[in-house]
Parts: C-alpha cells; sequence; structure tokens
C-alpha cells in the first residue's frame, strides 16, 4: 500500500483530533478521529519496518530554510504539525499538495527556521494568504505553494536546480531529507526536535519498478532499507549541498512510499529539478501568481 496521506487520512488522523478538525473535511468527526490513532502503522507487507527513520536529531539552528506546517488552535505545536515545508522565497514555502488540498489558508500557519517544535521563540511564525496547488496534481505532480502574509527576511531561500537537468539526481549521490515526521515504524513516534537522515538517490528503472504510477519525469527517489522519510515528513524537502556553490540545493519534496524504509521501497519526491514541473506550472492562471512572487 502506498501511503500518501492527507492530513485528513493519515499523519494527522494518527496524531490527533485538531489536525482532523483543520483538514476541513472532518469537522463533524472529531471523537472519531481520535479512535484512528493505529490506522496508518506502516508495515511492509504486514512485517513491521526498522525505525524520518534511521536518522538523528539537529541542532538549534540546522537547516534554517526548513519549514514546519501547523494546525492553527490551541494545542501543542508537536500536536498541530501536520507537515513539513522550505522557504522558497521571502514570501513562499514549498510544500506538497497532498499536505494542502483539503485546507483553506486560515485553517493553517507556518514556521520557518524553527528547530524544537515547542520552543514558540524560534523561528519566525506566518499567516498563510494563499495556497496553489500544481494545476496537473493527481498523485504526481505534488507540489503546492503557500504564499505567506508577510515575507520572511534574514534566511536564506533553498535553491532550486535549473530545470531541466539531472546532474543533482544521479543514483548513488548522496542527498538529506529532514522533518518532524514519524521516527518508528511500529509505534508512530514524532519527535519535537527536527532530524534528518542522508539518503542514496535510486534510479528512476528501481523506482518505476516498485511503484507502478511512479512517473520520471516528475518523481525521484531515494532511500534504502533503515533510512526514508516517513509519515509527517511530507512536503518536506530533500536536499544536498554542491561542491564549490554556496547554499543548499532541493532536489524534492516527500511524496509518498510503500511503508517506510522498508527494502526496495525507497521514498518517492516530487523533483524539483523537472522542466515538465516548472513549464506546466507557469503555463497555467495559478502558476503565474507563484512566479510573480517568487521573482519579486
Ligand atoms: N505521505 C507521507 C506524509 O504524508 C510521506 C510518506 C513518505 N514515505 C516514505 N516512505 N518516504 O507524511
Amino acid at each position: 500500500m502506498q501511503q500518501r496521506n492527507t492530513p485528513v487520512e493519515g499523519t494527522a488522523a494518527r496524531r490527533n483530533a485538531s489536525v482532523a478538525v483543520a483538514a476541513g473535511t472532518v469537522l463533524g468527526l472529531v471523537a472519531l478521529s481520535g479512535g484512528t490513532a493505529h490506522a496508518a502503522t506502516p508495515t511492509d507487507h504486514g512485517r513491521p519496518v526498522a525505525q524520518i527513520i534511521g536518522g538523528t536529531e539537529k541542532p538549534d539552528g540546522s537547516y534554517p530554510f526548513m519549514a514546519a506546517l501547523l494546525i492553527k488552535g490551541k494545542g501543542k505545536p508537536l500536536d498541530r504539525h501536520f507537515c513539513g515545508g522550505s522557504l522558497l522565497s521571502p514570501d513562499v514555502v514549498m510544500t506538497a499538495a497532498h499536505c494542502v488540498d483539503d485546507v483553506k489558508p486560515k485553517q493553517i500557519e507556518t514556521v520557518v527556521g524553527r528547530t524544537v517544535l515547542s520552543s514558540k521563540k524560534q523561528g519566525h511564525l506566518r499567516n498563510i494568504r494563499t495556497i496553489t496547488i500544481h494545476p496537473r496534481y493527481n498523485g504526481d505532480y505534488d507540489v503546492a505553494f503557500l504564499e505567506l502574509d508577510k515575507p520572511v527576511y534574514g534566511i536564506a531561500p533553498v535553491n532550486l536546480p535549473t530545470p531541466g537537468t539531472d546532474a543533482l539526481i544521479r543514483p548513488g549521490s548522496k542527498a538529506t531529507v529532514a522533518g518532524w515526521g514519524n521516527t518508528d515504524t511500529e509505534v508512530p513516534t514524532h519527535p519535537d526536535r527536527l532530524r534528518a537522515v542522508n539518503v542514496p538517490i535510486v534510479s528512476h528503472i528501481e523506482c518505476k519498478a516498485t511503484y507502478s504510477n511512479y512517473n520520471k519525469k516528475v518523481h525521484v527517489c531515494a532511500g534504502v532499507e533503515g533510512k526514508d522519510s516517513c509519515q509527517g515528513d511530507s512536503g518536506g524537502p530533500l536536499f544536498r549541498t554542491l561542491k564549490g556553490r554556496k547554499g543548499v540545493y532541493q532536489i524534492g519534496v516527500v511524496s509518498y512510499g510503500d511503508g517506510c524504509a522498508a527494502q526496495g521501497a525507497p521514498g518517492v519526491y516530487t523533483y524539483t529539478g523537472s522542466a515538465q514541473l516548472w513549464d506546466t506550472l507557469w503555463k497555467s492562471a495559478e502558476g503565474k501568481r507563484v512566479k510573480r512572487l517568487l521573482n519579486r
């Protein structure tokens, strides 16, 4: 089973009622959502997989372009967290479409540059003005853009690869994925402190063999047994550094996987170096708005 969990059916529903509420679909089902706590424990064909899985805690200030998506409300940030994201420009956070296709801007907020979710003094908390889902989103093209109500200055946004190049996704090369997602495939466990793991890029051929709907034009795979992103990491960045270049390059957005960290089932990411992904976005009316925001 592929787990592309929305705030409603997966990550969030497992975590607590408030996220399910904020997901907008289940306003009347608060009590019920508490009962789904075990719903999406990742398994590998029934076998629980080893325990971001296989990663380590990150010190305060790590990966400042990292964003956490929170459902608005009274609960603790840890309980309100439902996805990751990344700062693309002072006004725009990029995330996965499946994270936000069921919510209204008013229902969520994002904090950029925070490492420990409960440390309210860390990072820049922002309301969302608009949500733009990729016009071709249909399982693939799993990317969305959040327009912030106020820019975030003083944090260097993440860089993107030149569209149409694949130099950054050679199979076997190493990338990093970070997030506050599940760290344990047997008992859903959600950390307060940001974690990251280094994962190898997996070839399109291998990925297509595992995932029939894998689309090499807009996907990239990464991970190895014991090292992967997991539920709650969705929307967050897969990134790497480049020799002789400053800054960090984001090559993927956490999208889906069959369980987490299982053998032969790497994580699937929306490929942010895809020419097709950006061309189709820029051609659409909603994409033009994003383009304006990114260029200003
Ligand atoms: N769909 C998941 C989420 O909503 C992310 C799953 C990533 N899975 C993986 N095996 N890399 O958080």
